[in-house]
């Protein structure tokens, strides 16, 4: 295999960028830029003693495809042969290491031993001589068993060193900017705002550590853990990426990074190895007991664990260090690929079953994430529901936490707030609902399953609102092609169940059809000799399911999408599916078969824009709450009209503003500052992430407003 070629440096205008390339909740994966290259993340910085090489920086480079690693520059400037060379020749070379060199600064060393001999200029001074990429202040160490006074007094003193350490740093030097106080959620999130805003000549922090971390994972209180990085991400700037400072286990990965958890640093493959345990995505297993190997890996393959053991101290050290790099790289890369498919919360789920602490850390979340405590972390959970792209395609496993999982709790309190009971029925009467047809029995595709029944209910009684009893709880008719509730996937006997009244009554409570009659359609129970009208009710319901999902997925009044859709006609695939909507003869929007949401056309786009009457939204502006604000829009500045109204991705950077209930994965308009139509297209991004990201896509445009200008 040929050599790794060295990194390109990054252009000078990315330098200490960070792109979010992909997110699902508050897991991202991204690329941070520096002059050795940008890295990838989630990633680990492998910590490289430069006293004890277990593993050569370039055989990580080469072998183990990291592009960044971790090394302490008190430990380099201690020592004086290592700290002239370091000056002399620059880290990279004394490190031997082509990629991005990340320093701490002798704050873990002031925890461990009580003091350091340098002052706080003075090590970001030596770090930015030593030509590293991303250097760290000297913040002060809050232990979590400090005094609510003393961790007052670490975070304060971190804070007055901030500038401090940005000016020393300069233009070249990127740093990290550490947060601190212990086991306070409201001094985590002072933290992280002070940290945050700090600005030097030239710029602020370009990351920030979540610091005094590392005796909590000693002990394994995971929950405190959680809770610590849940209250600083609250108060964090969400275009920087944050890392759990001295954490690396690789079975705390999948959670940390559901809860958005950018970077790991850790020593661990190395300490580990020399104290003969093994890393495992599940946990850690000593070498001494095994027979057999419980989780192989490229450096273990070909060796028996007698083998290993028989080996002298530095060759079984080495190896079981390269495993554990390994490991660790491999866990890392499947997190990476659960978020680009969307199942990130579904492995931490599963990865919290492998310990009691981190079993009851995920319970805790759970709790939360249902009902979020008031304070920082109640505000960075309803932070991380709201960015869950509620649709998503493939299977919906089912299993004992499913309730809790992000995208499906935003599902659900986007369907409680947004469905409305439809305003006229297919004989043109309106009025209330006269009683609710309860689909039970019957599995997804529902269309197939139940449509003769759903059909014969609706003509005997035309006010009759039609929901399907699932195992997630009951959903309108209307969205029976939506995910989650169409992809569950479980054994077949879950769609028997039958659900007891106060269950359903409950469930229908939160419709707002409390105290309406309910009768139960099962499959197989149609009249055929009711077969009359079915052509009015197919349309009425067809109707029905466009103005929920135009309500529920992009916040248009039914009210509204009525007026729209009165004049429709649609076309169907061969399945009978709805493909194309068309409404006065024009396609205006097409539901998409993969996940059951929506995808509009130019027409579409132009008449949903036409329903808005506040202003283009605007960083800043007050924002009114209503539960229908129309199709959420960004509001870009004139000079990337050109080039987004014929079609180009919106980039971040140049949007004035976003509407607040901009959703990642769903429908957006795209508008200038005078609320005309430039594009439309799928968001990428909350609209905290517009108005923060300086680099990646704001929006993936479908199609420009002003092609053939
Ligand atoms: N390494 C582990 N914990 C810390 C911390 O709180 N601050 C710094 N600078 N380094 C660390």
């Amino acid at each position: 295999m040929d050599a790794r070629p060295d990194p390109e440096p990054c252009r000078d205008q990315d330098l200490g960028l960070f792109e979010v390339t992909k997110s699902d909740g508050a897991a991202r994966i991204g690329r941070f830029y520096t002059r050795h290259g940008s890295f990838t993340t989630p990633a680990l910085l492998p910590v490289v003693n430069p006293n004890i090489l277990t593993i050569e920086p370039m055989e990580m480079w080469e072998e183990f495809g990291i592009e960044a690693l971790i090394t302490n520059s008190y430990v380099i400037w201690k020592n004086e042969e290592l700290r002239e060379s370091a000056l002399e020749e620059g880290i990279h070379s004394l490190l031997n290491f082509p990629g991005a060199i990340v320093t701490d600064s002798g704050t873990f060393q002031s925890y461990v031993y009580g003091d350091v001999e340098v002052s706080p200029e003075e090590i970001v001074q030596f770090q930015r001589e030593m030509g590293v990429d991303i250097g760290t202040m000297l913040d002060v160490f809050g232990r979590p068993d400090m005094t609510r006074e003393q961790l007052e007094k670490a975070v304060d003193e971190t804070a007055e060193r901030a500038i401090p350490s940005l000016e020393m740093a300069g233009g070249t030097l990127l740093l990290n900017g550490p947060i601190q106080g212990g086991l306070h959620d409201d001094l985590r999130a002072q933290s992280a705002q002070i940290m945050g805003l700090a600005e030097g000549q030239d710029k602020g922090f370009a990351i920030h550590p979540i610091g005094g971390i590392v005796p909590l994972m000693e002990q394994q209180r995971y929950r405190e853990l959680f809770r610590i990085l849940l209250a600083s991400r609250a108060a964090l700037p969400p275009e920087r990426p944050v890392h759990l400072f001295g954490c690396g286990h690789p079975m705390l990965f999948p959670m940390a990074i559901a809860l958005g958890a950018d970077l790991f640093d850790s020593a661990a493959y190395a300490i580990f190895a020399r104290d003969d345990r093994i890393l495992t995505p599940e946990g850690t297993v000593k070498l001494e007991s095994l027979q057999e190997w419980t989780f192989t890996s490229k450096s273990l393959f070909g060796y028996t664990p007698d083998q290993v053991r028989s080996m002298d101290d530095k060759a079984r050290c080495r190896i079981l260090a390269q495993h554990n790099l390994e490991v660790t790289q491999a866990e890392l890369s499947r997190c990476r690929e659960a978020i680009r498919s969307g199942t990130i919360w579904e492995l931490a789920e599963q990865r919290s079953h492998c310990s009691p602490q981190l079993r009851d850390a995920f319970i805790w979340i759970q709790d939360q994430l249902s009902e979020p405590d008031e304070g920082p972390v109640g505000e960075s959970v309803l932070r991380l529901i709201s960015s869950c792209d509620p649709l998503r395609d493939g299977g919906e496993p089912i299993g004992d936490d499913i309730e809790y999982r992000p995208h499906i709790l935003h599902m659900h309190a986007l369907l409680a707030t947004r469905w409305r009971v439809p305003g006229s029925w297919w004989d043109s009467s309106t009025g209330n609902p006269k009683r609710v047809a309860l689909v039970e029995g019957a599995s997804p595709p529902w269309r197939h399953s139940i449509l003769q029944e759903v059909m014969a209910s609706l003509v005997e009684e035309p006010r009759t609102v039609v929901m399907i009893a699932t195992p997630l709880g009951v959903i309108p008719f209307s969205l029976e092609d939506v995910s989650p509730w169409c992809h569950l996937v479980g054994p077949d006997d879950m769609w028997i169940g039958e659900y007891d009244d106060e269950e359903i009554q409950a469930s229908l409570s939160e419709f707002g059809l409390s105290g309406i009659p309910v009768t139960r359609i099962s499959p197989g129970e149609a009249d055929e000799s009711k077969a009359d009208n079915f052509e009015s009710v197919q349309d009425w319901l067809d109707r029905c399911s466009i103005v929920d999902k135009l309500a529920v997925l992009c916040s248009v009044h039914p009210l509204e999408s009525c007026k729209i859709t009165k004049g429709i006609s649609v076309r169907r695939s061969r399945t009978k599916r709805v493909i194309n909507v068309l409404s006065d003869g024009e396609h205006v929007l097409s539901p998409r078969l993969t996940d059951g949401g929506i995808s509009l056309t130019l027409a579409g786009a132009r008449r949903l824009n036409e329903l808005h009457t506040s202003p283009p939204p605007k960083f800043g502006a007050d924002f009114p709450d209503e539960v229908f604000s129309g199709i959420p829009r960004i509001c870009i500045i004139d000079d990337a009209i050109p080039f987004v109204g014929k079609g180009r991705n919106v980039i971040h950077g140049y949007s004035l503003g976003a509407d607040p209930h901009l959703i990642p994965g769903q429908p957006c308009l795209v508008v200038d500052s005078n609320g005309s139509l430039v594009a439309h297209g799928t968001s990428l991004s909350t609209a905290l992430d517009v108005a923060f990201m300086r680099k990646g896509l704001a929006v993936k445009v479908r199609e420009g407003a002003m092609k053939g200008v």
